[in-house]
C-alpha cells in the first residue's frame, strides 16, 4: 500500500510564479492516495484561482479565515493533518513564519499544526541570498521544519547560477514522504549501504563481460531506506536508472571497485543490503588493442572475481545487519540457505530467475526472504518497490531483536 494512502496532507501554496508546479504537486500527491487540502495564500490565488486546485485534488479549497467554512478552519486542519506541506514558500511566507506572525489562514494554521512541516522555498535568487532570508531558514530548521530546495536554475527573469528555483514535485514528493514515515522507527538516522547493478570487466578496450542486472532492486532499496529516515549510500555499478533522491551515489564499473567501496563503506554501516550483481568471472588477460573479426574465433580464458560479501566479512560494524541476494535457477531455497551460511549473512532474497515475474530486468519480483534463525517468509509476486519495503521491515526486525 502506498505511503500516501489515506493520509490528510495540507498543502500551503504561498504567492510566488512557482505555484504553478504546485498544480502538479496537488494532483500527484491526491492520486497517491492523500487527501489533500489545498490552502491559498491571497497571492497564490491571483496566480492560480481556487477552482484550478478543487478539480486537481476532489475538495474544497481555503484561503481565508473569514469565508464561509474558513472559521476555526485552522486549528481543524492543522490538528487533523498528517503533513503541512508549503510549496512555494516565498521569502515573505518564510518571513512571516519565521516571526511566528499569524495573519492569514495559511501562517495560523502553521502555529496551530502538530503534524511534521516541509517548506520547498522559492524566490529571486538575490531574495534567497539575502542575510535575513538565510536567517529566517535557519531558525525554522532549528525549529525542526524540513527544507526541501531551492535549486539552481532557470528563474521567471532568467537562468540562474544561484539556488531560488523550487524543487520539482516528485523531488518534494519524496522528501514529504520522508517526513512521514522517516520520524520514527529502527532505521532512522541509521547508515544503510546499497549496492546496485551489474558490474563490467573489460575483454579489451571496447568489449566488455557483464550480465543482465538493472539495478532496480537496489535502487528501490535505497530509495525506501531513505524514506525510512536513513542516511543511505548507494554504490552502484553502470545501469540507466535515476539516482534516487537524498541518497549519496557512487559509481564503480568493475568487481574490483565494488569491493574496495564497500570495504570503505561497510566500517560505518549499520546495515548492508548487496543487492548487486558483480560479475563474477572477468577476463584473466585483457588486451590493450581491439581484437579484430578477421583474426577468427575469439576465446577468453577467464579467472573467477573475488566473493565481496565473504571478502569484506572482517570489515563489517558490530551488530550490523548483512543482506545478500540469491538468484537461482532451480533449488533456490536450499541453494539460497547454503549462501546465508557460506556468507555468513543475517538475511538472504531468494528467488528464482526461471518463475515469471521474477529476477533481472522486469518491474516486479517474487522472493523468500530467509534469516539466521531458520525463518522463511515468502512475498508475493509484487512490484520491486513493495518487495523493498519487505526486505527493509525484516532488516527492522533484526535491527529491534
Ligand atoms: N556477491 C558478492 N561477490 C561476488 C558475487 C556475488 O558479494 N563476486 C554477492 C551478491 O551481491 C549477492 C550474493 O553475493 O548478494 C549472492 O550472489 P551470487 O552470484 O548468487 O553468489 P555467488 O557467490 O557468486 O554464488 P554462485 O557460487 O552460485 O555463483
Amino acid at each position: 500500500m502506498s505511503v500516501w494512502a489515506g493520509r490528510r496532507v495540507v498543502l500551503g501554496v504561498s504567492g510566488g510564479i512557482a505555484c504553478y508546479k504546485s498544480c502538479t504537486l496537488a494532483r500527484r500527491l491526491t492520486e497517491a492516495g492523500a487527501q489533500v487540502d489545498v490552502v491559498l495564500t491571497q497571492a497564490a490565488a491571483e496566480f492560480i484561482r481556487p477552482p484550478t486546485f478543487e478539480a486537481l485534488t476532489g475538495r474544497p479549497v481555503l484561503g481565508s479565515l473569514w469565508e464561509p467554512g474558513g472559521a476555526l478552519s485552522h486549528v481543524r486542519l492543522g490538528h487533523a493533518a498528517d503533513l503541512v506541506i508549503v510549496a512555494p514558500a516565498t521569502a515573505h511566507l518564510v518571513a512571516r513564519l519565521a516571526q511566528g506572525l499569524a495573519d492569514d489562514l495559511l501562517t495560523t494554521l502553521l502555529l496551530a499544526a502538530t503534524a511534521p512541516v516541509l517548506l520547498a522555498p522559492a524566490m529571486n535568487d538575490e531574495m534567497y541570498a539575502h542575510p535575513q532570508t538565510r536567517a529566517n531558514l535557519e531558525r525554522l530548521a532549528a525549529r525542526g521544519i524540513a527544507l526541501v530546495g531551492p535549486e539552481v536554475g532557470a528563474l521567471a527573469e532568467g537562468p540562474s547560477e544561484r539556488p531560488g528555483r523550487m524543487s520539482e514535485p516528485e523531488i518534494i514528493m519524496a522528501h514529504a514522504a520522508r517526513c512521514l514515515r522517516g520520524t520514527a522507527g529502527p532505521l532512522r538516522g541509521r547508515r544503510v549501504v546499497v549496492t546496485a547493478g551489474p558490474t563490467r570487466e573489460s575483454i579489451d578496450p571496447v568489449r566488455v563481460v557483464t550480465n543482465r542486472s538493472s539495478g532496480k532492486m537496489g535502487y528501490r532499496v535505497a530509495e525506501a531506506a531513505w524514506e525510512r529516515g536513513a542516511d543511505v549510500v548507494l554504490i552502484t555499478g553502470p545501469v540507466a536508472l535515476p539516482a534516487p533522491v537524498g541518497v549519496r551515489v557512487m559509481r564503480v564499473e568493475t568487481t574490483t571497485e565494488l569491493e574496495a567501496a564497500v570495504r570503505e563503506a561497510l566500517p560505518a554501516a549499520d546495515v548492508l543490503v548487496m543487492a548487486a550483481a558483480p560479475a563474477d568471472f572477468r577476463p584473466s588477460d585483457p588486451s590493450d588493442s581491439k581484437r579484430a573479426r578477421h583474426d577468427g574465433a575469439l576465446a577468453v580464458p577467464m579467472e573467477p572475481t573475488v566473493d565481496i560479501l565473504s571478502a569484506t566479512r572482517s570489515e563489517r560494524r558490530a551488530g550490523s545487519v548483512i543482506v545478500g541476494f540469491a538468484l537461482e535457477t532451480g533449488d533456490a531455497m536450499a541453494k539460497g540457505r547454503a549462501k546465508l551460511e557460506r556468507k555468513d549473512l543475517d538475511l538472504i532474497v531468494v528467488n528464482d530467475a526461471l518463475e515469471p515475474g521474477a529476477g533481472f530486468d522486469v518491474e516486479t519480483n517474487r522472493v523468500a526472504l530467509l534469516d539466521r534463525e531458520g525463518t522463511a517468509r515468502i512475498l508475493p509476486l509484487q512490484s520491486k518497490r513493495q518487495v523493498a519495503e519487505g526486505i527493509l521491515d525484516a532488516v527492522e526486525r533484526i535491527l529491534g531483536r
